[in-house]
């Protein structure tokens, strides 16, 4: 279906269990995150914030956020985890269960563009461009690296066993060869960063870095409970346990309540902030948008973020380049300390491919 429309994200690749315990998320806090697929702006609700404003630049990703809200709060847990693609179905059954959101008349205007069965032929949490662009990533693994090989591996619970899997099968020339044929400035400048800020990427060459992410996960952590790690190198999700908070059959009663108190919002950061009062937000979740600004950019979001913060607010973000300092608000922000803490969360961070994390607390000025 190239050409046809699809969101960019379908699913949120940004580990919560890094965001949640950083942002420290209180049941009086409002929190500003970006939407992106969702799944985090669920989470932040789940953690029990009094309101969280999901807010992206790009309209589709609202509608696809809007429609899993519909969605958890139509159907059945068992529906709903069919129709994101949890667990298994058929493209026919899948698109009835959207057909049935999309009758909320809230979003009749989202039915001509979503209601083509393509989109959630393998569950409305693969739809996106993302979720294509590892389709075709592991397309190309599985020829260097046969598909129950990965599977194998990902499934071994002995970390000797798994260690020698990956020796024989990942450590070689050929599974080298394909990340950087699969992972270089042709094919992930635009997307992970602009193309303009490629060469501030702190990880060069990426794919170098990238197979050191995977042997980390694949090798030293339990891959078996990693179901991002799953996602990337399988293309599902192996347990209908070991899922996102958010798809957890005995969290859905709690993601329904939730899910209340979550406002949607298509526009830039900065726009939206700018509707904010000042000292208003608690938490700030801007995932690595920041590296997607220009200096005057960066500059204006930094001052409206400031001007909006609650003394105490905690600022999370995350970042494939270099670091650029804080402009004029400087004072106002105290970076939590700092190289040891990022460490750990590179360490633990499921997903694990981001370069750098920042934990920022607003002080009194
Ligand atoms: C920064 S990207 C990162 C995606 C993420 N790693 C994931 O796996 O979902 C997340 C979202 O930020 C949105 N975005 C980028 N710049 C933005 C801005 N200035 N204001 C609001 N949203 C923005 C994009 O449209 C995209 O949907």
């Amino acid at each position: 279906m190239s050409g046809a429309f699809r969101p960019t994200y379908s699913e949120t690749m940004e580990d919560y269990d890094i965001v949640g315990p950083a942002l420290k998320i209180g049941t009086n806090d409002v929190v500003f995150s970006v939407a992106s697929a969702g799944d985090n702006v669920f989470h932040a609700a789940m953690d029990g914030a009094r309101l969280v404003l999901g807010v992206d630049i790009a309209a589709d990703q609202i509608e696809l956020c809007r429609i899993k809200h519909a969605a958890m709060t139509t159907l059945e847990w068992s529906e709903f985890a069919r129709l994101l693609g949890t667990t298994p179905s058929a493209v026919q059954d899948r698109a009835r269960l959207l057909g049935k959101v999309l009758e909320d008349p809230r979003l009749a205007s989202l039915r001509q563009q979503w209601s083509a069965p393509a989109l959630v032929g393998d569950g409305l949490a693969s739809c996106g461009a993302l979720s294509l662009f590892m389709s075709q990533f592991r397309q190309g693994l599985y020829s260097v690296v046969p598909a129950d090989v990965v599977r194998r591996t990902i499934v071994e619970r002995d970390a000797n066993a798994r260690a020698a899997l990956f020796a024989t099968h990942f450590a070689t020339p050929a599974f080298i060869g394909f990340l950087e044929a699969a992972l270089n400035e042709q094919t992930i400048a635009g997307a992970f960063v602009p193309a303009w800020a490629f060469s501030r990427m702190l990880e060069q060459p990426f794919a170098k870095y990238f197979y050191e992410v995977l042997r980390t996960r694949i090798v030293e952590s339990e891959p078996a409970a990693n179901f991002f790690l799953q996602r990337i190198l399988l293309g599902t999700f192996l347990d209908p346990g070991i899922v996102p908070a958010y798809l957890q059959r005995d969290r859905y009663d709690h993601l329904r309540a939730a899910s209340r108190r979550i406002s949607w919002h298509v526009g830039d950061a900065l726009s939206v902030l700018r509707t904010l009062p000042d000292a208003s937000v608690d938490a700030f979740n801007l995932s690595n948008i920041l590296d997607w600004c220009e200096a005057k950019g960066y500059e204006a979001l930094w001052l409206e973020v400031t001007r909006a913060a609650a003394v105490g607010a905690r600022l999370f973000l995350r970042s494939f380049v270099a670091g650029r300092d804080l402009p004029a608000v400087d004072g106002a922000w105290r970076k939590a300390e700092a190289e040891a803490e990022a460490e750990t969360w590179h360490a633990r961070d499921r997903v694990g491919y981001y370069s750098r994390y920042e934990l920022w607390t607003r002080a009194a000025t």
